[in-house]
């Protein structure tokens, strides 16, 4: 995973409130290019290898694909995924957010704020997140290079709190070496 797309950590300064030409909705096939272009906007790499990996996330079950909407222009997106245990001794089952990626134009304006809400609420949804049934609490994952301070101050406002670090989890390695596991239990 580069380190080079992080948003510059700016503790000083605070978010906008949502700007009112703001959407929330789920993704669907259509927003393939869309979603495709955000990413290498700000990640960088091929288009085509984009959409296919923006495919393969629409059609995932247990999935589920958030947009941002700037006046009917996608602007930001994130996902929200069940990742099955992996035998590392680290990576545990579970609801993950994942993914989660604002146009550089649009961030400070609580979109990534608002996307990480929605995809927590669509967690707290699914009956498998909620062995309890409702009122009881969910776990929601979420793993981060540990470089990455913008993306981690996000997560603690949502009750995010460190479970474990190493240099990947479910698969996925951190320049740098470093990764943070994360964990929130919340009630909806
Ligand atoms: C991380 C990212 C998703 C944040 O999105 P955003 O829409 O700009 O964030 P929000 O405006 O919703 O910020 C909500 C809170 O997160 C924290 N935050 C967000 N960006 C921050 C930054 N650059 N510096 C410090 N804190 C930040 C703040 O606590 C903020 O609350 P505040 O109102 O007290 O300032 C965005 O910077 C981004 O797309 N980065 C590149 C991709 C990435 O690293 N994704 C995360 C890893 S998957």
């Amino acid at each position: 995973m580069s380190a080079s797309f992080f948003a510059p950590y700016q503790p000083g300064s605070s978010s906008a409130a949502l700007p009112p030409g703001v959407v929330l909705r789920p993704a669907d096939l259509d927003d393939t290019g869309a979603l495709a272009g955000i990413e290498a906007a700000v990640r960088g790499g091929n288009m085509d290898l984009w959409r296919t990996a923006m495919e393969q996330a629409l059609l995932r079950p247990r999935s589920a694909v958030f947009v941002a909407c700037a006046d009917a222009v996608p602007v930001a997106y994130a996902k929200a995924s069940w990742l099955a245990k992996v035998d590392d001794g680290v990576s545990p089952e579970g609801f993950y957010l994942a993914g989660c990626t604002v146009l550089p134009a649009h961030r400070r304006m609580s979109l990534g704020r608002a996307l990480t809400a929605h995809r927590l609420e669509w967690i707290a949804a699914q009956s498998d997140g909620r062995p309890g049934g409702p009122g009881t609490a969910v776990d929601a994952w979420y793993f981060v290079n540990a470089a990455n301070q913008a993306s981690l101050a996000l997560h603690a406002e949502f009750g995010f709190v460190e479970v474990a670090r190493g240099p990947r989890f479910h698969g996925v390695e951190f320049t740098g070496g470093e990764g943070v596991l994360l964990r929130s239990s919340f009630v909806v």
